[in-house]
């Protein structure tokens, strides 16, 4: 009934997990396949009006959340703490540079992660499955904790659906939209509906989903799916991107759509960004709406092996970006973070603490900003911002 919901793409798809079983999975895609949708129709309807006005200099996206979202996490405070961080964000971008930001949270569906290494060696000999996601297997250091149970997507919808109620509830501007990496097809296309009113088909798991660096070949299973669907989307792209793909993926993500549907959210690092950057923009200039993510291109880490992120080559990526933007006549269109309400020390503020062990690393992946941190990285985006 829902075209995707009954068949999986045959076209390669990587990062995707070897399921502990075939039979499971086929069960849980069917029981997925009837659910509601997470995600109503006039919702991405909603989100693409404001993401067109976006691209016509009339907006700036701010899309903030964990790097993954985990199950354990998901209570009504938790979640509240975290809307209200991204609503104090936006506010503080909005009171400095006088422009209106869109909130997207990396909230209700941010469960898998794709992984540099399919395997890893422990400190005592022992070689494990990664962790994927909450969405996939768990971060136990066992072979049971590791394994990858299909029945781990529909606990995953159950989380989404939870977060979202909660989400509803706290009206009085607490309403981000919601958005997520769409990076296992097995959750994605059981939840891919026919809008009612239209008949084209939508991502139902959230208003808005992006396609991330490692799974966006341009002839691949995930950008085929994009290019299926109605809703607006991101592609991250890399330092190391082959500009003939991205040209691939502009053209058939952005062809009859609306301005804004894609945005190509740039992860360089700070070092690449200067020389990487001005041949994308001069490339396909409006076409997108240009977004940064200071985060991925500068991943580092201390000197006791756990990952860090420097805030100052974070503030040199934004900074960096929005010059090359306004430098080619074009409007940055918003800002990517893995930020958290929750007292971390994940990224660190100087070189020399990365020198020490991390006091309060708490993320399941990557580095997030703390309160004041993203602050700051908020707030020197939006005087960039306001200066343009
Ligand atoms: C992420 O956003 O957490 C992520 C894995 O990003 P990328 O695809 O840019 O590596
Ligand atoms: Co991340």
């Amino acid at each position: 009934m829902y075209g995707f919901a009954t068949r999986r793409s045959l076209l390669p798809a990587l990062q995707q997990p070897q399921w502990n079983s075939e039979e499971a999975l086929s069960a849980v895609r069917a029981e997925l396949g009837e659910r509601d949708p997470l995600a109503s129709c006039s919702g991405h309807r909603r989100l693409q009006n404001r993401l067109t006005e976006v691209a016509d200099g009339k907006g700036f996206v701010l899309q903030a959340g964990d790097c993954a979202e985990v199950f354990s996490d998901s209570g009504p405070d938790r979640i509240t703490a975290k809307a209200a961080q991204l609503e104090d964000l936006a506010q503080l971008f909005e009171s400095i540079a006088e422009i209106p930001a869109v909130r997207i949270g990396r909230l209700a569906g941010q469960y898998a992660k794709p992984r540099s290494e399919p395997m890893e060696t422990l400190a005592d000999g022992r070689t494990l499955p990664v962790y994927r996601g909450d969405a996939v297997n768990g971060t136990e250091p066992t072979v049971e904790g590791r394994a990858a149970d299909p029945k781990r997507l529909l606990t995953a919808y159950e989380h989404a659906l939870a977060t979202l109620r909660v989400l509803d509830d706290q009206a009085g501007g607490l309403c981000p939209y919601t958005s997520h990496e769409a990076l296992l097809l097995d959750y994605e296309e059981p939840l891919t509906r026919a809008c009612a009113c239209h008949g084209r088909l939508y991502a139902s798991s959230a208003p808005y989903v992006w396609i991330g660096d490692r799974t966006r070949q341009p002839g691949g299973a995930h950008i085929a799916w994009a290019a299926s669907i109605a809703n607006p989307v991101g592609v991250k792209v890399g330092k190391s991107a082959d500009h003939g793909e991205i040209a691939e993926i502009v053209d058939r993500l952005t062809a009859g759509r609306p301005a804004g549907r894609l945005s190509l959210i740039v992860r360089m690092g700070a070092d690449a960004i200067g020389h990487q950057l001005p041949q994308l923009v001069e490339r396909f200039g409006n076409r997108v709406i240009w977004v940064c993510d200071p985060m991925h291109g500068n991943t580092t880490k201390r000197v006791t092996g756990e990952k860090s992120r420097l805030v100052p080559a974070i503030l040199e990526e934004i900074e960096k970006f929005v010059r090359i933007l306004f430098a080619a006549g074009l409007r940055p269109g918003g800002l990517h973070l893995e930020v958290t309400p929750a007292a971390v020390d994940e990224c660190v503020d100087f070189p020399s603490e990365l020198c020490s062990p991390a006091v309060r690393f708490r993320s399941a992946c990557d580095p997030r900003l703390n309160i004041a941190q993203a602050q700051q990285v908020v707030g020197l985006t939006a005087k960039l911002m306001a200066v343009g």
